[in-house]
């Protein structure tokens, strides 16, 4: 059994992500965004699948990361989509916080396809 070896990207101190808060870090090659809601972290890519759109300059609804250009909306969570127009979801990664740090994982998480 082949094991997965993860890269771990330390982005924040852990009380620098307030509940509601969206926040952009680059994490290897990637932009991502990491959110805080119901007090936990999530992080998933921060480019909307409708047109590219920043999704780290909109804001968090509940578990919603919503689009700034047109207004799409996607789960946090999972990255699926919760409102059109985008169609497709978004990418996600794995994020932890680790003796008071905010870390995300260089891997995306899952078998996204973006
Ligand atoms: S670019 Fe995000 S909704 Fe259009």
């Amino acid at each position: 059994m082949d094991a997965v070896v993860r890269e771990w990207f330390d982005v924040a101190g852990a009380g620098e992500i307030a509940e509601g808060d969206v926040c952009t870090y680059i994490v290897g090659a990637d932009r991502v965004v990491v959110a805080r809601a119901e007090g936990a972290l999530y992080a998933v890519q921060d480019r909307c699948s409708h047109d590219n759109g920043p999704l780290g300059e909109g804001c968090l609804v509940g578990f919603d990361v919503q689009c700034p250009r047109h207004g799409a909306s996607f789960d946090v969570r999972d990255g699926r989509v919760t409102s059109a127009p985008a169609l497709v979801g978004i990418g996600t990664f794995e994020v932890r916080e680790l003796d008071g740090r905010v870390q995300v994982s260089g891997t995306p998480a899952g078998d996204d396809d973006w």
